[in-house]
């Protein structure tokens, strides 16, 4: 089947509930950061549809890219960050939003942060899609969430899994058998329809 819907169990955020919610994130960070010019710094490459969405609400605006890795396997408590691709400009004293479509355990966003006020930036704020906030290891507050998220395993609208279903207009639970070939589904398997 080539269909990437038939991958997904449920669909959590259609693509209506996030252009209400990059609408509302958009029109507030519009009116906080009135009369002033920040950066935005968008996180490759998850963060990329939630930021050109939001972005279109706010006023003048820089944008920019940075791409931070995250090791989540190994050893639970010692989660490392990469930076992978350094941002292109010089952000001291500058207003700085980071904009992610997820903070999860938190590391990837504790990282940038510490580089950011490492460097001179005037202040920093976090404008998320989703906070999982139960999956926290490292405490990183969001200023602006779209949602907040279950433990679940989320892909579509800039999340992947295996680099695929960023794409998706919305957000959905991805089929355990996507990720698991193992598992079947007894309901299917079983049923007489
Ligand atoms: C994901 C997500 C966040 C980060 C959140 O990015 O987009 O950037 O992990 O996880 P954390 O809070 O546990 O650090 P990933 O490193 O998978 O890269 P990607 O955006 O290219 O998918
Ligand atoms: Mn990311
Ligand atoms: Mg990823």
């Amino acid at each position: 089947q080539d269909d990437m819907n038939n991958d997904i169990e449920r669909v959590l955020y259609s693509q209506e509930d996030i252009a209400q919610a990059a609408k509302r994130v958009g029109q507030q960070l519009a009116q906080d950061y009135a009369g002033r010019t920040p950066v935005i710094i968008s996180v490759l490459k998850g963060a990329v549809l939630w930021t050109v969405d939001v972005m279109r609400y706010m006023q003048y605006a820089e944008v920019e890219f940075i791409d931070v890795s995250s090791y989540h396997g190994g050893v639970a408590s010692s989660g490392m960050v990469d930076l992978v691709v350094d941002l292109q400009t010089d952000i001291k004293d500058r207003d700085v939003i980071i904009m992610e479509d997820i903070v999860d355990t938190g590391r990837s966003l504790q990282f940038m942060k510490d580089l950011l006020v490492k460097r001179g930036a005037a202040s920093i704020k976090v404008a998320s899609l989703l906070d999982k906030k139960d999956g926290r290891v490292v405490d990183a507050k969001v200023d602006y969430i779209g949602f907040d998220v279950p433990k679940a395993f989320v892909v579509g609208y800039g999340l992947d899994y295996k680099q695929l279903y960023r794409n998706l207009p919305y957000v959905g639970i991805l089929k355990q058998e996507v990720y698991d070939p193992e598992h079947v589904n007894v309901v299917d398997v079983t049923s007489e329809h």
